[in-house]
């Protein structure tokens, strides 16, 4: 049976001293389960899978080996920093798979939300599990499993990301899950003591299907580049004009649709790009930022400028009910 209550002397951590102190007591932990065994993480670049990653190598160094797949839907730079951060900077076992043309392959056509979301997951489970196969003597699996995931699975409200979803040969690795007592706010703290850079550790929500969900309908990679381009001036903009760490999720969406525009005196025929920016304390109910017009017209004038295959700049204006956060 599952413990689901959190240890009773669990001390919530709201202070860089008593982060610090989780990570001394972490660290420990996973030596005297790993000893001298090897262990396996997916590595996103999210702040979960970061932190545990962070952790594992103080405790077991080179015993541990991340695996980071780029399935070709990941924002602008992520893949650069998660080598960059844990490669080059903390000196870990990081095997990077370019896997982008076998998701965006198998990705071309497909229009319905759900069957993308299978063939996202399905793929990554396969490409993550041909990267295990190929490594010898691994017994235990880390996960960054929090404690939100433990409560919503037992709730019934999603399946939290475990073992399961993993093919019969990989079920009986040991679980490593070092952060799974912590809330979202004390993992931010953890990974602050850690060392992992702020724009990591204080990221927006991003989801696992990606930018794939922010490009409705059947994914085409020219569309997809317009979706990621316009998602990185979002963010840049954002952090100056210092919005970063205080709108909860903010990103563009480009539809699969096509209106008439004027350029330098030529007609043009291109697609819109949406913004949406909102904030939530729970996501259940979600309501919409409201931006500073002049900012706006900035946001329209680059996006436009910049972006190959955009002649128009829309804003979502809609709380959630009755919209999602998400447009798949
Ligand atoms: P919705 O669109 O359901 O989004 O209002 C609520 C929050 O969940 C995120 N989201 C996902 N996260 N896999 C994820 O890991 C998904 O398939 C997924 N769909 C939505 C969304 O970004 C928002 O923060």
């Amino acid at each position: 049976m599952e413990e689901i209550r959190r240890p009773d002397n669990m001390v919530r951590i709201t202070t860089p001293e008593l982060a610090q102190a989780f990570v001394e007591e972490q660290v420990a932990a996973a030596r005297a389960q790993i000893g001298d065994g090897r262990v396996l993480l997916a590595l996103s670049g999210g702040v979960d899978s970061s932190v545990v990653a962070a952790i594992l190598i103080k405790a077991v160094g080179k015993q541990l080996t991340c695996v980071h797949v780029n399935h070709g839907l990941l924002r602008k730079g992520e893949p650069e920093q998660v080598i960059r951060v844990f490669r080059d900077e903390m000196n870990a076992d990081l095997i990077y798979v370019d896997a982008v043309d076998r998701f965006l392959d198998k990705l071309a056509g497909v229009t319905d939300p759900e069957q993308k979301r299978m063939i996202i997951g399905g793929t990554f489970i396969d490409v993550f599990a041909e990267e295990a196969r190929k490594l010898d003597g691994i017994r235990f699996l880390a996960q960054g499993t929090i404690w939100p995931d433990i409560l919503e699975s037992e709730a019934g409200i999603k399946a939290h990301h475990n073992a399961g979803g993993l093919p019969e040969d990989m079920q009986q690795f040991e679980l490593v899950e070092p952060v799974r007592i912590l809330y979202k706010d004390e993992v931010r703290l953890v990974g602050k003591a850690l060392g992992l850079p702020d724009n990591m550790v204080y990221r927006q929500p991003f989801p696992g299907p990606g930018l794939g969900v922010r490009c409705p309908g059947a994914i085409t990679r020219d569309r997809l580049e317009a979706v990621r381009e316009s998602d990185a001036i979002l963010r840049e903009e954002f952090e100056k004009e210092g919005l970063a760490g205080k709108v909860w999720q903010y990103f563009t969406v480009v539809p699969d649709f096509r209106s008439t525009g004027i350029t330098d005196g030529k007609r043009t025929f291109e697609w819109p790009c949406i913004i949406r920016a909102i904030n939530t304390t729970d996501v259940t109910e979600v309501t919409v930022e409201h931006l500073r017009p002049e900012f706006m017209d900035h946001l329209v004038e680059r996006i436009i400028r910049e972006v190959p295959g955009i002649n128009r700049v829309l804003y979502d204006f809609t709380p959630k009910p009755p919209a999602t956060v998400e447009y798949e």
